[in-house]
């Protein structure tokens, strides 16, 4: 698989020696972030066939047969202070929308804060994860880990995932290429990457073109709390 996502990335393309492909990791945000930990360099990026510990946004698990997905983490090392990063996330969404309309033309919405959405069924999901140096408070490094549902039976799985998840495939009609999107996934990844963190609120603009909440009736839940609530933008906060 390494070597057909490599076919697909231009010779520009500056991170060829630190991409790894994995039959089965845990989770390749785990990984990452222990490889992070021993000085693995930014741009390095881990992709597992399968994971038996994939996870989500609080506290989730994110299902990750082999075979039919990709589950991908990027190590980012910017020089900045991590509250500049509070966007990172909807802009690696907004990304991989570019990424997934480029591999199979059809371009997802993304629903609030990190899900890609077909209709309103979800096909990616993004967990970014940030660590912070002690002394300075400056950031250490971010991994952003990304899993698509590319060629899932989600017809075939039990309620209620059947109902929220669809897959690429299932959204297109065909099988897609996982090394031609994954590719196209690290390639977006690297711009985004040239690009932080001024370029942020470009992405931003970006991702609330695409968002699907707003203008919806939403839920707000924190601590414990559940707030009603109308989505009408999205600002910097
Ligand atoms: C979510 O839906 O809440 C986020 C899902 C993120 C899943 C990806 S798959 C690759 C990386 N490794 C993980 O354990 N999680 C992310």
């Amino acid at each position: 698989m390494k070597e057909q996502i490599l076919s697909f990335l231009p010779p520009e393309y500056p991170w060829k020696d630190r991409l790894f492909v994995f039959p089965e990791l845990d989770s390749t945000n785990n990984r990452l972030k222990v490889l992070a930990s021993q000085g693995a360099p930014h741009g390095t990026v881990l992709i597992a066939d399968r994971q038996t510990g994939g996870r989500g946004r609080m506290g989730r698990s994110f299902l990750s047969p082999p075979g039919v997905g990709i589950y991908m983490s990027i190590l980012l090392r910017p020089e900045c202070a991590p509250q500049e990063l509070m966007h990172l996330t909807c802009a690696a969404a907004a990304a991989m929308c570019h990424a997934v309309e480029r591999a199979v033309h059809l371009r997802p919405g993304i629903k609030w804060t990190n899900d890609l959405v077909i209709g309103k069924r979800k096909v990616c999901g993004i967990l970014t994860e940030l660590a912070a140096e002690a002394d300075s408070g400056m950031l250490e490094y971010a991994v952003v880990g990304i899993g698509v549902n590319c060629n899932t039976d989600t017809a075939a799985r039990p309620e209620p995932a059947r109902d929220v998840a669809i897959s690429l495939r299932e959204a297109v009609g065909t099988a897609v290429d996982p090394n031609a999107l994954a590719a196209a996934m690290v390639r977006r990844l690297h711009e985004l990457d040239v690009q932080l963190p001024e370029a942020l609120p470009q992405w931003l603009a970006e991702y609330a073109g695409v968002c699907v909440t707003l203008g919806q009736d939403v839920q707000i839940l924190r601590a414990g709390e559940t707030r009603l609530a109308h989505a009408i933008g999205i600002d910097e906060a």
